[in-house]
C-alpha cells in the first residue's frame, strides 16, 4: 500500500495535538444568521508507539468545536480525558483490551475484561453540558466551552450502555436513546432522557447476542432493525477473541424490525425481514398505517466489518457496501416493502434537517461515490429528494474526502433552507477544510471553506447548537 493507491490513508492519522485559535483562513462568507457551535467526536489518536490500533473503533475520543462566532470561525480540540486515554497516553503503548485492541498477556489477559471506554463515537449537547458517547459504556461529561472533561456520567449508576445514535424529538424536547448488555442474555433497554431526567424504558431480551448501533424515532415509536450480526459471547469473555474477532453474519437469520412503543407500556411488536445490516439511519415516521424507514442498507455485515477493522490500509472497496434504501412496514399486516434510491453507491452518513426528525422529511442528505468508482472513501455529498427522486451532488475530488454531513437549518426557512456543514480532509494539502454548502444549492460552490491549519482524523459524528459557550 501506498499514498498514491490510498490517498485517503492519511486522513487517518492520529492528531496528537489539541488546539485552541481563530482561523485565519476563511474563503467565502458565512452567513449572518449562522452563529453557533458545530461539535464531532472522532477517534484521534489511532495508534500509540508507532503501532496502529487493531481496529478504527479502538481510537481515542476526541471532541472538536467549530464556533462561528461575529468574528469568525474559531477552532479547538481535546480528547476526552478517558481512563483509557491516560493509562495508554503514560505507558505509550496498548495496556486495556478494547474494540479490536487486545491487551498484553494473551487469553488470561484478557479474559473476563471488558473493552475500555474510548467515548469516541459522537456527541450530545443535554443542558448546559455536552455528553461524549461511545455504544459500548456510559456518556463522558464534558464542558461545552472548554471542552474540559467532568468525568463518566452513568445517571446514578443506571445506564451501563448509552448508544452513540440518540434522537431528539423537535416538537418536545425529548432525547430518545438505548444501550445493549451483553450478560448472561442479551438485553436492550431503551432511555429517554428529558430535562436531565432520565427514564429507562421496559429491557427488552433479544433472542440472541448481536451488534447494534442505531435506531429511529417515530412519533409512537423507537425503531430498531436488528440484523443478524451475532456475538459470541463466551469467546469474547474468555479472552479469546476480542468483541470485533466474536463478530459474525448469519444470514440464514433474519433482520427483525422492532418496534418500541415510546409510551413504555405496550409491548414491543417485532416483524421479521430479509436479512440485511446497517450502521446508520437518515430518519422514520408514521404516515398512512406504515412506518416509513430511510436507511443505509447492506446486504450483509463482512464486507464493511472488514474495512472498517482495516481503516487505514482498507482499499473501502465499493463492492458490497450500502444503499439507501426506503422501507415501509405496514403496521396491519406487517408486510415491508423495500425500495432502493438511485443515489450511486456507498451511500453512508445520511441525515436530514434535525426539525423533521420522526416527521415525513423531503430531504436527505448523504455521502457517496459515482458509480464508476470501484474503491475509495466516499468524495461525493449528495442530496436526494425523495418526492422526485431528484439526487444532486457536490463533487470534492480529487483529492477531497468529505465526513459526515450536519443540517444547520436557517431561521423560519423551508425544510431545505440551510448550510449544510462538512469537514473534508484535504489529500494533497493534508489539511482539514470546514465546508459549508448551501442546502439548496449543494452542487454549487461552497458558501464558505474554513481552512484548519492541520488535519482532522476522520470523524464519526456530530451535533450543532445555536449557543456559543463561554
Ligand atoms: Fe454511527
Amino acid at each position: 500500500m501506498t499514498t498514491d493507491d490510498h490517498p485517503w490513508a492519511t486522513g487517518f492519522r492520529s492528531l496528537e495535538e489539541e488546539h485552541d485559535y481563530r482561523l485565519d483562513e476563511v474563503d467565502g462568507q458565512v452567513p449572518s444568521w449562522l452563529r453557533g457551535t458545530l461539535y464531532h467526536n472522532c477517534p484521534a489518536r489511532n495508534a500509540i508507539g508507532g503501532k496502529w490500533f487493531a481496529h478504527w473503533f479502538d481510537g481515542d475520543g476526541m471532541i472538536s468545536t467549530v464556533r462561528f462566532a461575529d468574528d469568525g470561525l474559531h477552532f479547538r480540540n481535546r480528547y476526552v480525558a478517558t481512563d483509557n486515554y491516560r493509562d495508554e497516553t503514560r505507558a505509550q503503548r496498548v495496556v486495556n483490551r478494547g474494540f479490536g485492541n487486545a491487551r498484553p498477556g494473551g487469553v488470561l489477559g484478557n479474559a473476563f475484561r471488558e473493552p475500555a471506554n474510548v467515548s469516541n463515537t459522537s456527541v450530545v449537547v443535554e443542558g448546559d453540558r455536552l455528553l461524549s458517547l461511545w455504544e459500548g459504556g456510559p456518556p463522558y461529561a464534558m464542558d461545552p466551552a472548554t471542552l474540559a472533561t467532568h468525568g463518566v456520567e452513568d445517571f446514578g449508576g443506571r445506564v451501563k450502555a448509552f448508544s452513540a445514535h440518540p434522537k431528539r424529538d423537535p416538537d418536545t424536547g425529548e432525547l430518545f436513546n438505548f444501550g445493549i448488555d451483553y450478560g448472561a442474555k442479551c438485553t436492550l433497554t431503551p432511555y429517554r432522557l428529558h430535562k436531565g431526567s432520565l427514564t429507562a424504558l421496559p429491557t427488552i431480551t433479544l433472542p440472541y447476542a448481536v451488534m447494534n448501533h442505531d435506531f429511529v424515532l417515530t412519533k409512537n415509536h423507537l425503531v430498531f432493525c436488528i440484523g443478524p450480526i451475532l456475538q459470541s459471547p463466551l469467546s469474547f469473555l474468555l479472552g479469546f477473541k476480542s468483541f470485533d474477532e466474536g463478530l459474525h453474519w448469519d444470514g440464514r437469520k433474519p433482520t427483525l424490525i422492532m418496534l418500541v412503543p415510546r409510551n413504555g407500556n405496550d409491548k414491543p411488536r417485532i416483524i421479521e425481514t430479509d436479512a440485511f445490516f446497517q450502521f446508520h439511519f437518515a430518519n422514520a415516521y408514521e404516515d398512512d398505517g406504515a412506518v416509513v424507514i430511510d436507511v443505509c442498507r447492506y446486504p450483509e455485515y463482512a464486507t464493511v466489518g472488514e474495512a472498517v477493522r482495516n481503516f487505514w490500509k482498507s482499499d473501502w472497496s465499493a463492492e458490497g457496501m450500502a444503499f439507501l434504501t426506503r422501507l415501509a412496514v405496514d403496521l396491519a399486516t406487517g408486510k415491508v416493502a423495500s425500495r432502493t434510491w438511485n443515489t450511486d453507491r456507498v451511500n453512508e452518513f445520511p441525515v436530514i434537517n434535525p426539525a423533521y426528525v420522526a416527521k415525513r422529511h423531503r430531504y436527505d442528505y448523504f455521502l457517496s461515490n459515482p458509480p464508476d468508482q470501484p474503491r475509495g472513501l466516499q468524495q461525493h455529498l449528495s442530496k436526494l429528494d425523495v418526492e422526485t427522486g431528484t439526487v444532486t451532488r457536490h463533487d470534492f475530488g480529487p483529492d477531497g474526502y468529505p465526513g459526515e454531513p450536519y443540517f444547520i437549518a436557517a431561521p423560519n426557512g423551508a425544510e431545505d433552507e440551510g448550510v449544510v456543514a462538512v469537514q473534508v480532509f484535504d489529500a494533497k494539502r493534508q489539511r482539514t477544510d470546514v465546508v459549508g454548502l448551501d442546502a439548496r444549492d449543494i452542487a454549487g460552490k461552497p458558501l464558505f471553506v474554513g481552512r484548519l491549519r492541520h488535519h482532522l482524523p476522520f470523524c464519526l459524528h456530530g451535533t450543532f447548537t445555536p449557543r456559543t459557550f463561554g
